[in-house]
């Protein structure tokens, strides 16, 4: 308590020194709780992932009372569920920070492979040129580590069969591993075998769903389909329909889906991937969900959250206009105007966050890229305006590709100035402290969790997500943020 009174006012003084305006409501700062965080932090890592792989395979879902497209699925953290063992919390964060860079790598491809039409073809030869065995083929040695930061448990096939698969709001096509494997990675539960699946359907090569997909091959006239990460993991194989089971709250028929035979790279431990994106292909888009929502819980808490389709938006949630890329339907983009740092708005120019009509620019709102990143003159202006902010806090070096960071080792909770997003429609969303002071070591190093990108997208990262409800109103092109809502 000493130490809080004694930052506390120390950060009082350097903040009427140093800044033009003086603040001191409390809305613009907020505490962030160090010995909390750093014993989440502790806790994690002997974390016993077994726990919960029990308690989901038994778990009863509760009947719901709303109507029949309402679908909700357990959301699990990776730490809770194929937890690595790591030697300590720096070692964690570091292998996330590495996932996290090879994340953001493989949206930006994916970006440019849509924004340059030339290059697309170069890298993937169109549609009818592709062999059946150009998809086998890897694009590049995919990496050993695990992607997918959130996971649910989904059945597919009939009868259902329980799978852990990676949730994904930055692709489109819905894969499971398959029997027969020419290459499976490893996964936690037994591969799926359509031969033991009444419902598996192989898809035509002319079902509009094998039209949609971007690379796709005909074999005796049945639909192949290739997904590549662009950070070099990727899927191939058969693409069918399938049963796809939402726990005890429904399921929806001839939901398409590949069946990769052989797949490589990044997700090992999950059975494969749910597209939530906004392309006609995705599971959101098959299922037509009017919206989603889910929440995030922090990475290190050991609980799992929600993911719901056609649930109500919260009424406290702070809304964003979600707006289209007319080159990529992936990806959610959001009408960012900028930024407030204790309470001063940051002087960004305002086209810093617009989507040109080239596609090109703008800020999407993603679950699987952990760190939010922003275009290097906009992350400069935040990080600028945090640091004169926080010149009481004692500084520690840099740590991966974080630059700002601090050693709060021998404090227990430090006032912060309050980081904020604003909306268009002057709308506010305001961070709570851990979402963007995060530990990289258990020994109370916290760094500032935003990073800059040289590609012109930004994205809203699940680190700042956490603790959030994120509503994807797709009905009324709006994305609703409401804290404290898992
Ligand atoms: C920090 O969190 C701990 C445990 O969650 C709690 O007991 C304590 O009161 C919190 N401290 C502050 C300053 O909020």
């Amino acid at each position: 308590m000493a130490h809080f009174s004694l930052s506390l006012c120390i950060f009082f003084t350097v903040l009427s020194l140093t800044s033009s305006f003086t603040i001191t409501t409390p809305s613009h700062t907020t505490i962030l709780n160090i010995s909390s965080s750093l014993h989440q932090a502790r806790q994690i890592l002997s974390f016993k992932p077994q726990q919960a792989f029990q308690q989901t395979l038994t778990q009863k879902q509760t009947p719901t009372s709303r109507s029949s497209s309402f679908f909700s699925l357990q959301l699990h953290t990776r730490e809770t569920l194929f937890n690595a063992q790591h030697p300590d919390y720096k070692t964690l964060v570091l292998s996330r920070l590495a996932r996290d860079s090879a994340r953001v790598n493989s949206l930006e491809t994916k970006l440019q492979l849509a924004l340059n039409s030339v290059k697309r073809s170069e890298l993937y030869p169109t549609q009818t040129e592709i062999r059946p065995e150009d998809l086998s083929t890897p694009v590049s040695s995919g990496t050993s580590q695990g992607s997918g930061e959130y996971f649910s448990r989904v059945g597919v096939g009939q009868p259902a069969k329980p799978f852990f698969m990676v949730l994904d709001t930055g692709s489109d096509v819905n894969w499971l591993q398959c029997k027969p494997c020419s290459d499976c990675y490893q996964q936690t539960d037994p591969v799926f075998d359509p031969t033991s699946s009444s419902s598996y359907y192989p898809l035509t090569c002319d079902a509009q769903q094998c039209q949609d997909l971007e690379m796709s091959a005909c074999r005796n006239g049945r639909c192949l389909y290739q997904v590549a990460y662009g950070d070099g993991s990727f899927t191939v194989g058969e693409y069918v329909t399938e049963t796809v089971s939402f726990g005890g709250s429904g399921s929806v028929n001839r939901v398409a889906m590949g069946c990769g035979h052989d797949n490589e790279g990044l997700f090992i431990g999950a059975a494969g991937l749910l597209g939530l994106g906004g392309g006609p292909l995705s599971l959101t888009s098959q299922i037509k969900a009017a919206s989603f929502s889910y929440c995030l819980v922090d990475r290190d808490s050991g609980k799992s959250s929600t993911l719901e389709f056609n649930s109500p938006r919260p009424g406290d949630s702070v809304t964003a206009p979600l707006l289209k890329n007319q080159k990529v339907n992936t990806f959610y983009y959001v009408e960012l105007t900028g930024f407030s740092v204790g309470g001063d708005i940051v002087s960004i120019p305002p086209e810093t966050f617009a989507v040109d009509q080239s596609g090109v620019g703008g800020v999407i709102v993603d679950s699987g890229t952990a760190i939010t990143r922003l275009r290097t003159q906009a992350y400069n202006a935040v990080r600028d305006a945090f640091k004169r902010m926080t010149q009481n806090l004692r500084p520690a070096d840099g740590v991966a590709l974080f630059d700002t960071c601090y050693d709060l080792s021998s404090l227990q909770s430090v006032r912060v100035p309050t980081v904020s997003f604003h909306f268009a429609g002057d709308k506010t969303w305001a961070l709570p402290a851990k979402n963007y002071l995060i530990p990289v070591d258990s020994a109370g190093t916290y760094c500032f969790a935003f990073a800059p990108t040289t590609s012109s997208l930004s994205i809203i990262g699940n680190v700042q997500q956490q603790g959030t409800r994120v509503s994807f109103d797709l009905a009324n092109s709006v994305v609703g943020f409401s804290p404290n809502k898992c």
